[in-house]
């Protein structure tokens, strides 16, 4: 693999240790996947920046490199394993939050922008179209990747803060424009809507895998749908990209491979996600809810309570706009709490609770895996209304 003298230079340790070990980590990548080259990027979002994930080993690995690393891009944070502010009202044991603010500490020490959320596009990290980004992360690169028309690989922890540390990935995967084509055709024969588009995710990608698609028969998208798709079929299927006719801005041969999506597909998905049991937890936002997510939900909750622990979680910087336009008190005073920096995947809630309530495909997918909940799905009507009345209707 061709490396420039400055890479050359971060390869040598003349740009300081931590830089070194990242320039090794980007060129045994590049050797794996056959890159000719390393690629400048824009910017960088790191995820694994739970504590409950990485562990001490984790968290000294971060340690050392924060001895003399500093980023040299944009760099922003994935969720962690607690909200920052609230951990404590939480039930959240001083234990695990003294060990997450250690792992936060280092991550600021090197530069990082601790947003702590998996939705950086909507708090200062936005890649244009045709810029190549690293990011961690499966929602927020399939949505950069296929909404914004950005590239990038899907990351893991370690390979996305070597980028960071050294402004530079390695050249192959999605940075190639020849491996960005849609590999199989979805007719989509109902409408879709809502909710319906966790659901539509779910179903592409347990039926195509990893396939890139290119899908036909959707008349609009909106943020919210675009988002919920992204972290749905990444989720269940594996691709981390996918175009949308009409609707998402790359180009893309069409491929001869077809298949359908029905209305009796999102059923059986429906079903798939809702299993019997008491709810006792109702969890919306994941991923993070943007800003019109929380004004639907504060107007849900006005003036009610809710009867059934409710957490809504989205980024801080969301939460700051959301008490200004008065959204986040109405949600406060029903009893709902908007949780920031965290996520229902990552924080330890295992043990804690029995069935969660979510509107989201992928904390089902989570909440079932990671925490052995049982799981309820449906629309953020439904969810806030089985948060009021304590029941699934
Ligand atoms: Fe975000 Fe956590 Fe869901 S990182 S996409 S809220 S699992």
């Amino acid at each position: 693999m061709y490396l420039t003298h400055e890479e050359e230079a971060m390869l040598a340790g003349e740009h300081g240790e931590a830089c070194k070990r990242a320039m090794e980590i980007l060129v045994a990548l590049g050797k794996i996947y056959g890159a000719d080259r390393l690629i400048n990027v824009a910017s960088v979002q790191v995820a694994g920046v739970s504590y409950h994930n990485l562990g001490d080993a984790g968290l000294e690995f971060l340690s050392e490199l924060a001895r003399d690393g500093k980023v040299k891009v944009l760099t922003t944070l994935n969720p962690a394993g607690i909200d920052l502010e609230r951990w404590k009202e939480l039930n959240i044991s001083e234990d695990f939050a003294i060990k997450q603010k250690m792992v936060i500490d280092a991550f600021e020490k090197l530069g990082i922008i601790t947003s702590c959320t998996c939705i950086p596009y909507l708090v200062g990290n936005l890649p244009l179209k045709g810029q190549h980004i690293a990011w961690s992360e499966s929602s927020a690169v399939t949505f950069a990747n296929s909404v914004l028309g950005a590239k990038t690989n899907r990351e893991g922890g370690p390979s996305a803060l070597a980028a960071a540390l050294t402004g530079k990935t390695a050249n192959f995967g999605l940075h190639l424009d020849e491996n960005r084509n849609a590999q199989i055709v979805i007719n989509v024969r109902t409408k879709i809507e809502n909710e319906d588009w966790a659901l539509l995710g779910f179903s592409i990608g347990k039926k195509t895998g990893n396939k890139i698609p290119f899908i036909r028969g959707i008349k609009t998208a909106n943020l919210e749908e675009l988002k919920s798709f992204s972290a749905a079929i990444a989720t269940y299927g594996g691709t981390a990209l996918f175009h949308i006719e009409n609707i998402t801005p790359n180009k893309t041969e069409i491929p001869n491979e077809k298949i359908d999506i029905e209305e009796i597909d999102l059923k059986n998905a429906r079903d798939e996600l809702n299993d019997e049991g008491e709810i006792d937890f109702v969890g919306i936002g994941c991923p993070h809810c943007s800003l019109q997510e929380i004004e639907k939900i504060a107007k849900l909750l006005d003036g009610k309570k809710v009867s059934v622990e409710t957490w809504i979680f989205t980024a801080r910087q969301i939460k700051t706009l959301a008490e200004l336009q008065g959204w986040a008190s109405k949600i406060e005073k029903s009893g709902a709490k908007i949780v920031c920096d965290t996520c229902m995947a990552v924080a330890p809630l295992k043990g804690r609770f029995k069935c969660l309530v979510t509107n989201s495909s992928k904390a089902c997918f989570y909440g079932r895996g990671t925490n052995n909940f049982k799981t309820k799905f449906g629309t953020i009507e439904k969810c806030i209304d089985a948060a009021v009345t304590g029941k699934w209707k």
